[in-house]
């Protein structure tokens, strides 16, 4: 930081007010964490100045000596730590892992059954100004009515009626278990390939708080930066024959040199998620998330399905009088951190939505627990209870402040 401050003190004042941000604030975004200081170290490193085409001991750059020892360093843990055959750690991001596996599997205009936005599916899930709404034709699944759960009889008769090439299980806001084995059975009856987004779930899966998708899908697609607490990025993971395929997806067929950088923060990371303190944090991530949704419950709130299985709760904020965007913008200015978003069968639109997701890998990063986790409910019961009323905001932000700076982020 010190070099930055003399070359650059614009830049470093940006950067020194977002982790001033960082450690103040509460961050409930489910899909973010607190990468380690070793992880950030890493992804600084002289490894963002080599290019390597290509991939280890095939590469179309020389110098590519200790590159290939490092990603192959990064391959070997990911298959360690999820027991899959075969693993292409280089797409930037989780969704340019997807797109290379939807090109891998699918010629442009063929059928894919994923997720509905609106019930927890990705943009990369069909969404249809998304890459993959415009060169695939997609079928969505969605939620029970009544139960919020996966409709699994739904899924089997959309398939059934469609026959897709993929199925494409996983999703951004759903907050319970998702049975693989169901919808393996579902892809074997009508012969299609079954593809598992883990982005969300990953660090669960690693340490065995979430069943994994490793023995049911062809193909596993994730993100290293959520509950796996990586750099951002993204991952593959499929079966040994499908290995050539996948990476002929992502280089040449959708990136150029891989960001050797990252791949290295990757492997930094997964090395951490190897290790037993990591198991401990993943299972107080799910610990907490239940904490802090039965105190929502106690104070009120309705939670899509009823509570959660993972690190992930929606609050439900139809009969309350206020949209999402309501009650993020008031937390916002409580210095609490969620996203508006929709809750199944919404009467509102994605950018105004009747719900707020909250997620705990980040606070549990930083040390939370379920006392934190209650307090934490306590307060976000009186933003929303008074989000027009100034006092009461900075009230909370001041309590907020407190909170935080008990837990220092690094
Ligand atoms: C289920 C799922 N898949 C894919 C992605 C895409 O990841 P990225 O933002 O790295 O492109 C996300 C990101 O939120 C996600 O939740």
């Amino acid at each position: 930081m010190n070099l930055i401050e003399k070359t650059d003190p614009n830049l470093a004042r940006l950067i020194s007010e977002e982790q001033k941000r960082q450690q103040n604030e509460l961050n409930l975004i489910a899909s973010e964490n607190f990468a380690s200081p070793v992880v950030l170290e890493v992804a600084g490193s002289v490894l963002t100045n080599k290019y390597a085409e290509g991939y280890p001991h095939g590469r179309y750059y020389g110098g590519c000596r200790w590159i290939d020892a490092l990603e192959d360093l990064a391959k070997e843990r990911a298959n360690r730590l999820f027991g899959c055959e075969h693993s292409n750690v280089q797409p930037h991001s989780g969704s340019q892992a997807n797109m290379a596996v939807y090109f891998a599997l699918l010629d442009v205009g063929e059928t894919m059954l994923a997720m509905d936005l609106s019930s927890g599916g990705h943009l990369t899930h069909g969404l249809p100004i998304n890459f993959s709404g415009r060169f695939f034709k997609v079928i969505s699944y969605g939620l029970d009515r009544k139960t919020q759960l996966i409709d699994y009889d739904k899924v089997r008769r959309l398939a059934l009626d469609h026959k897709p090439k993929l199925i494409v299980a996983g999703a951004s806001a759903y907050p319970r278990v998702i049975d693989f084995a169901r919808f393996r059975e579902i892809a074997d009856e009508v012969g299609a390939y079954l593809m598992v987004d883990m982005a969300h779930i990953a660090g669960l899966v690693a340490t065995g708080h979430h069943p994994s998708p490793v023995p049911y899908a062809d193909v596993v697609t994730t993100t290293t930066h959520k509950t796996l607490r990586g750099p951002r990025g993204g991952m593959i993971l499929c079966r040994k024959e499908l290995g050539e395929r996948i990476d002929r997806n992502i280089f040449p067929g959708i990136q150029g040199g891989p960001l050797m950088h990252i791949i290295a923060a990757k492997a930094a990371a997964l090395g951490e998620a190897l290790r037993p303190e990591f198991k401990r944090y993943s299972a107080r991530i799910i610990t907490n998330a239940q904490a802090l949704a039965d105190e929502l419950l106690k104070l009120g709130f309705e939670l899509v399905s009823g509570g959660t299985d993972t690190h992930l709760i929606l609050v439900d904020l139809s009969t309350s009088g206020i949209s999402g965007r309501e009650a993020e913008e008031a937390l916002d200015v409580a210095g609490i951190t969620v996203n508006r978003n929709s809750v199944p069968f919404d009467s509102r639109g994605p950018k105004e939505t009747s719900g707020i997701r909250l997620g705990t890998p980040a606070l549990t990063t930083r040390g939370m627990g379920e006392e934190e986790m209650r307090t934490i409910a306590g307060l976000i019961k009186n933003v929303l209870s008074n989000i027009k009323d100034r006092t009461v905001l900075t009230e909370v932000r001041k309590q907020v402040y407190e909170l935080c700076n008990r837990f220092p982020v690094y």
